[in-house]
């Protein structure tokens, strides 16, 4: 089992931009995001996201939900339910920024 170099090359090559990728947003556009959770979310998932029109967002509510689902909710809304996309607003790195906030407990931050 030796795994095939052409792959590992262009693995290897790729590694840079994945890793450029996972950067947190700039400080200026973490405030404005930070702005839009407490604000543009908080007008459904209520304030200190405990709940509301959507469920809340708090760390323990969302502790056992994978990332990559929750990021996909809030890039691409919940098709049916009033759970918007915020695509047109968001980059997915900034959407996994927030669900890292969320799941630190950004609600008990902004009591
Ligand atoms: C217009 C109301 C509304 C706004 C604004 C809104 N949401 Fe939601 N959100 C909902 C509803 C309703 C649901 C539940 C959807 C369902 O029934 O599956 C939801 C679900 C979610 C979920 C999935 C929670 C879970 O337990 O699976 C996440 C994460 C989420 N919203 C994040 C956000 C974020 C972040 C924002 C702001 C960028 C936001 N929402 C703004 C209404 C809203």
């Amino acid at each position: 089992m030796h795994a095939d170099p052409r792959i590992v090359a262009a693995v290897l090559a790729l590694l840079p931009g994945m890793l450029a990728a996972a950067e947190p947003p700039a400080p200026a556009r973490q405030r404005e995001l930070a702005h839009l959770l407490a604000h543009d979310c908080g007008s459904c998932h209520g304030g200190r996201l405990a709940g509301g029109l959507g469920p809340p967002l708090t760390a323990e509510a969302l502790r056992a939900r994978p990332d990559e689902s929750l990021v996909a909710t809030i890039i691409h809304g919940r098709p049916g339910t009033p759970m918007p996309p915020w695509r047109p607003f968001l980059t997915e790195t900034e959407a996994q920024w927030l669900v890292q906030r969320l799941k630190q407990g950004e609600s008990d931050a902004s009591r």
